[in-house]
C-alpha cells in the first residue's frame, strides 16, 4: 500500500494525489484521503477503484486544508471496497488514521473495547486500531502522540500507521515492516512510504527504521522509539533522479526487489500461521477434505516452486500430488475430477498458459485454488479461492521476490492441509510454523553485506564459464533447478539444474575443469548423500561451489568456493537457499553487462501462448 502524509503551507488535497499517484504501483485497488479543513473537521473521501476514480471526484469538489493524509491500497483482508479502504475515523469522526499492516490480536482488543462500550461499524482490525487510540486520547488528553504510542504498546503485529485529530495541527505515525520516508521542507513537512511520492517536492529526507515513532509540524519533526525516547535519524540528501528513485537507490529493480524480500515475506506469513496453537488461518473457503489429489500448475519460475509445492505437500500433508508446466497440461488430456484440487501459482494473473489451463481443469470439475500475486488479475477471477502471496509489485522481468514468497505460500498450504487432515501433530506443527515465521529474519541474515559480498566474488570469477550445472537433492531439487534457471534468463550462460544424485546418468560427461557447478549443500537428511555427489565432481576436476549451512566448516574442504548461508529448519531451506542463487546470478549478469531487469527475449508476463 502507499501512504503520503502533508503539513504546511500547501493545499493537502494537491500534494496527496500527485504523491499517490506516484506510488499507484504499490497498490491500486482503492484509494482515499483526510484533510483537516478551517472548520475544526476532517473530511474523509474514498473510493474503490484507481486513484483516478478518486481524483475525479476530488476534482470535481476539491477539499480546502492544509493537513491531510492519503492512501492507495492494495487490499489484504476484506474487499477493496468504499467502505474497507482507508482512512477510517472513529464514530464521531475526531481522530483519522490510515493503517497498513495487520494486528494479530485485534480480535482480543475488538472484544474488550466492546466490553467497554464501543460501537463497531466495519471488520477491519484498522477500525480497531482508531478506537483503541481514541480510548487512549481520553486517558491523556490532548496528546496525540502519547495515546498513539499507549494503543501501540497493546498491539501485536506489524503496521505503518498514520494519525491525525481535529484539534492538533499535527501528524503521528509509527512503522515497523512498512516502510515510511518523511521529506523536509521550508515550513512543511511530508511524509510517504517511498522517496518518488516527495521527489517534486524537496530532496532532504529521513528515512524511519521499525520501531520509530514520529510527530510532524508544520516546521519540524520529532523521532523516537516505541518507549517515547527520543532517536536521532539523519536528513539525507537525496539526488536520484526519477527512475533511480523508483529504484529504491538500487541500480535495478533486480536487486532492490531482493533486498525486499524480508518484508515481501514478512507480509506472505503475517497473521496466517499461530505457532502458539499450531493454527494456519488462510482464510480461504476450501473444504480440506473434498479431494483426493492435487495437481499443480504453473509456468517458468512459478512451475519450480509448485515442485517445492509437491514435495511439501507430499511430505506434510500426505496427499498425491503432480506438478506440471501449464502448456503440457492443457494438452495431455490430464486425469481430472471433482475429486481434484488444482492449484495454479502465477505472479501476474495474467500468464496464458496458465489460465488455460486453469480453464481445463475446472472444465472436468476440478476444484481450484490459486496462488497469485497481483491482484484482481484475470485467474483470480475464475478461480474457486486464492491465496494472496502479497510480494508486492515486481518489475524486474527475473521473478525474485514473488519466487520465494510463492515457495513461504506452499509451504503455508502443505501445512493449513495437513493440520486439518490430520497428518501433523501439533508438536511438529508449532515446531515448523515456528521455522516458517522465521523466514523474513533469515532472509535479511543471507542478504547480509559480507555474503552478498562473497557472493559477487564468485560470480566475478566464473563470469566467463560457457556452461554452469546446478544441483540440488529433495526439497532442494527444485532450488537448484531455480538456481539455473535464473542465471540463463540474465547472464545468457547456459546452465542446467539437476536432482545431485541424476548426475551421474547423463550431465556427469559435461563435467571438465572448465564446468563450474554449483552443489546446494545445506543441512538436511541427505547431506550426506550431496557431499557424495560433490566428490563425484571433484573426481572429474570440475568447479565445486559448495552452498553451505553456517558452521559447516568440514564439508567446506570439499569446495573450490564456499557460499555460506544461515542455518535453517529443512522444510523452510528452499527459500533462504534460493537468495544465494539470485544473487549468483545477478552478479553474473551484471559483470558481463547484461540488462538484468530486460533480458533479451523474456516478457515479464506472457500472455500469448
Ligand atoms: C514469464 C516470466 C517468468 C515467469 C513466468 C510465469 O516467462 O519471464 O519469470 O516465471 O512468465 O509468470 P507468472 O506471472 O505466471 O508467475
Amino acid at each position: 500500500c502507499g501512504i503520503v502524509g502533508y503539513i504546511g503551507a500547501r493545499q493537502a488535497q494537491d500534494v496527496l494525489v500527485s504523491g499517490l499517484a506516484k506510488l499507484e504501483y504499490r497498490g491500486y485497488d482503492s484509494a482515499g484521503v483526510a484533510i483537516r479543513g478551517a472548520g475544526q473537521t476532517i473530511e474523509v473521501r474514498k473510493k474503490a477503484g484507481k486513484l483516478a476514480n478518486l481524483a475525479g471526484e476530488l476534482q470535481g469538489a476539491p477539499l480546502a486544508g492544509t493537513l491531510g493524509i492519503g492512501h492507495t491500497r492494495w487490499a489484504t483482508h476484506g474487499l477493496p471496497n468504499d467502505t474497507n479502504a482507508h482512512p477510517h475515523a472513529t464514530e464521531d469522526g475526531r481522530i483519522v488514521i490510515i493503517h497498513n499492516g495487520i494486528i494479530e490480536n485485534y480480535l482480543t482488543l475488538k472484544a474488550e473495547l466492546s466490553a467497554r462500550g464501543h460501537v463497531f461499524k466495519s471488520e477491519t482490525d484498522s477500525e480497531v486500531l482508531a478506537h483503541l487510540i481514541e480510548e487512549k486520547y481520553q486517558q491523556v488528553p490532548g496528546n496525540l502522540y502519547e495515546a498513539v504510542r499507549l494503543a501501540l504498546g497493546e498491539v501485536r503485529g506489524a503496521y505503518g500507521i498514520v494519525v491525525t485529530h481535529v484539534d492538533h495541527r499535527e501528524i503521528v505515525a509509527a512503522r515497523t515492516v512498512s516502510p515510511l520516508v518523511m521529506g523536509v521542507g521550508e515550513g512543511e513537512m511530508f511524509l510517504a512510504s517511498d522517496v518518488p511520492a516527495l521527489l517534486p517536492y524537496t530532496r532532504k529526507m529521513v528515512f524511519l527504521h521499525d520501531g520509530d515513532m514520529v510527530v510532524l509540524h508544520d516546521d519540524g519533526f520529532r523521532v523516537t522509539d516505541l518507549s517515547g525516547n527520543d532517536v536521532q535519524r539523519a536528513v539525507e540528501h537525496i539526488d536520484w533522479d526519477a527512475e533511480a528513485a523508483e529504484k529504491g537507490g538500487y541500480d535495478t529493480y533486480m536487486l532492490k526487489e531482493i533486498y525486499e524480500q524480508p518484508t515481501a515475506l514478512t507480509n506472505t506469513l503475517i497473521g496466517r500461521l499461530h505457532d502458539a496453537t499450531g493454527e494456519v488461518n488462510l482464510d480461504i473457503n476450501l473444504d480440506p477434505g473434498s479431494f483426493k489429489r492435487i495437481s499443480i500448475i504453473a509456468c517458468g519460475t512459478a512451475y519450480y516452486a509448485g515442485l517445492v509445492g509437491e514435495y511439501l505437500i507430499e511430505q506434510l500433508a500426505r496427499i498425491p500430488v503432480e506438478v506440471d508446466v501449464a502448456s503440457e497440461y492443457r494438452y495431455r488430456e490430464p486425469l481430472v475430477s471433482e475429486q481434484t484440487l488444482a492449484i495454479v501459482i502465477s505472479q501476474s494473473g495474467e500468464t496464458i498458459d496458465t489460465l488455460e489451463a486453469l480453464r481445463e481443469a475446472k472444465k472436468y470439475g476440478a476444484k481450484t485454488l490459486g496462488v497469485i500475486n497481483a491482484k484482481g488479475s484475470s485467474m483470480t477471477r475464475e478461480l474457486d479461492d486464492t491465496l494472496y502471496i502479497h510480494a508486492g509489485p515486481e518489475i524486474g522481468v527475473a521473478s525474485t521476490k514473488a519466487y520465494t514468497a510463492q515457495v513461504s505460500a506452499m509451504l503455508m498450504l502443505a501445512l493449513w492441509l495437513a493440520r486439518a487432515r490430520g497428518t501433523l501433530d501439533e508438536a511438529r506443527a508449532q515446531e515448523l510454523l515456528h521455522a516458517a515465521r522465521e523466514l523474513p529474519r533469515l532472509v535479511e541474515e543471507a542478504l547480509a553485506p559480507e555474503r552478498v559480498a562473497e557472493i559477487k566474488r564468485v560470480a566475478e570469477k566464473y563470469h566467463q564459464a560457457r556452461d554452469y550445472l546446478f544441483l540440488g537433492r529433495g526439497v532442494n531439487a527444485p532450488t537448484a533447478l531455480e538456481g539455473a534457471l535464473k542465471l540463463k534468463e540474465i547472464s545468457y550462460i547456459h546452465a542446467e539444474g539437476y536432482a545431485a544424485g541424476e548426475m551421474k546418468h547423463g550431465p556427469i560427461a559435461l563435467i571438465d575443469a572448465n564446468l563450474p557447478v554449483v552443489v546446494i549443500a545445506t543441512e538436511s537428511r541427505l547431506l550426506e548423500k550431496t557431499i557424495s555427489n560433490v566428490q563425484e565432481v571433484r573426481a572429474r576436476a570440475g568447479k565445486v561451489i559448495a552452498i553451505l549451512s553456517d558452521g559447516d566448516i568440514e564439508n567446506a574442504q570439499h569446495a573450490d568456493d564456499v557460499l555460506y548461508v544461515p542455518r535453517a529448519h529443512e522444510m523452510v531451506s528452499p527459500v533462504v537457499n534460493a537468495v544465494a542463487m539470485q544473487l549468483l546470478a545477478y552478479f553474473t549478469a551484471s559483470a558481463l553487462g547484461k540488462d538484468v531487469d530486460k533480458p533479451r527475449n523474456l516478457a515479464k508476463s506472457v500472455t500469448v501462448e
